[in-house]
């Protein structure tokens, strides 16, 4: 048993009750690479983390947590184009709203996802019809130990909805910052379907997108400080056309999308027809306004029992639709993050 006194709870969007052995707030590069070289030394797990917007730990974490908070935004400019360099401890949500006072327009359609720049590549950030992959130029790594530092390039990042190449490789070097791209020429990003719905287009400015992004954000997504959560649990499944086909013949009414010759379907809808919608246990609900948001309700349950509600859905959903949902949320255990399909598979 190892003795594990700094609280996480405030440092988890899940609000679980969980404990690190030390927890520091970093803010240079030499004060991190000096602390994760001497916890590698004595043999303890690191983990960096922006919001913690994004992980489940299931319990005390044996080694040290890093707080990324290394800041720094650089603009410089061509003739059609900004460009932003942006240290990996900036707030995303700050940050959008930076570029749009500087009238630096883009990313409005991605105000208000939670988390930090240097996590935002790492799954590919997405929402209402754009993700980071539209901007992003390049990711700055390093390697800690020996503070070699690496340029991985967009076309190497390979990135994918909820997906890039840091997912699995790189697993010993840190992001420490992003570049951005953003064309002068402001175009309205107005692919999210309610956008097309609206009669006359009002959405004709950044700022207007970034305040009804805002607004339906804030109705939809219930706020992680007062009821905890990590926004989606688990991705939209990609499937082959044939099979897309095969279960609306079943399914007459199941929203889908077209992308790239795959069907998307929602998760959250599959979730609903497993009939998991307002469903409680153990102090977790399935949101009963999305059934993609898992809540500790009480901000009381533990790692374990959010997990255990995902595992029930995961096998609900298979056993009825035959497809098998991947979570989104990194599951993290005494010694870093764990490979969810072991937990999965065996329940
Ligand atoms: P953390 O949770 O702190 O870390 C996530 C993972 O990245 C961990 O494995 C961590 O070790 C690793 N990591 C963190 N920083 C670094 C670094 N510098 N170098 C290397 N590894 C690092 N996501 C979307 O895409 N779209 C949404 O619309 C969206 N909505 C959300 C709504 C809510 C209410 C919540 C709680 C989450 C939502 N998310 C959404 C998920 C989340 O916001 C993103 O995944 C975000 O990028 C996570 O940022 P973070 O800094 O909190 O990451
Ligand atoms: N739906 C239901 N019931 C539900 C939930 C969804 O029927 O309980 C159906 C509805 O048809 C709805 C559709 O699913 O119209 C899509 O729902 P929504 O617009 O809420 O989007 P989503 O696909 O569930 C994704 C992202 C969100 C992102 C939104 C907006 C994933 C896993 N999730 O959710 O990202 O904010 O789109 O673009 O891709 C996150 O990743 O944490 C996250 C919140």
């Amino acid at each position: 048993m190892i003795f594990c006194k700094y609280a996480l709870k405030k440092i988890n969007t899940f609000n679980v009750n969980v404990n690190a052995r030390k927890i520091v707030k970093v803010k240079n590069l030499p004060q991190l690479c000096k602390l994760w070289k001497e916890y590698k030394k004595k043999k303890q797990p690191c983990l960096v983390l922006g919001e913690g917007s994004n992980v489940l730990f299931l319990k005390d974490f044996y080694g040290l947590v890093i707080i990324n908070r290394i800041k720094g935004i650089y603009i410089s400019e061509s003739k059609k184009y900004w460009h932003l360099h942006i240290n990996s401890g900036e707030n995303w949500h700050k940050l959008v709203k930076f570029t749009i006072k500087r009238k630096i327009y883009g990313l409005e359609n991605l105000a208000l996802i939670p988390g930090y720049v240097g996590s935002a590549p790492i799954q590919n950030i997405g929402a209402y019809g754009s993700s980071i992959q539209k901007f992003c130029t390049y990711v700055d790594i390093i390697n800690p130990i020996n503070k070699s530092i690496k340029r991985i390039n967009k076309e190497k990042c390979n990135f994918k909805y909820r997906y890039s190449i840091f997912q699995h490789n790189y697993k010993n070097y840190i992001i420490i910052s992003v570049g951005l791209l953003l064309p002068k020429k402001w175009v309205p990003n107005l692919n999210y379907f309610n956008f097309k719905k609206s009669e006359n287009n009002i959405y004709n400015t950044p700022q207007k997108i970034f305040d009804y992004i805002c607004s339906i954000r804030k109705k939809k997504i219930p706020y992680h400080k007062i009821c905890g959560n990590a926004g989606s649990f688990f991705k939209n499944p990609i499937i082959s056309i044939k099979l897309g086909k095969k279960l609306l013949k079943i399914f007459s009414n199941m929203p889908y999308s077209l992308e790239n010759n795959f069907f998307k379907l929602s998760a959250g809808w599959l979730i609903y027809k497993c009939k998991f919608k307002g469903y409680i246990k153990d102090g977790v609900m399935v949101y009963s306004k999305q059934c993609l948001i898992l809540l500790n309700k009480f901000n009381n349950a533990s790692g374990m029992d959010i997990l255990n509600l995902a595992i029930k859905i995961y096998h609900s959903v298979g056993n009825k639709f035959g497809i098998w949902l991947e979570p989104e949320v990194k599951i993290i255990d005494h010694y870093g993050k764990i490979n969810p399909y072991i937990l999965f598979k065996k329940n």
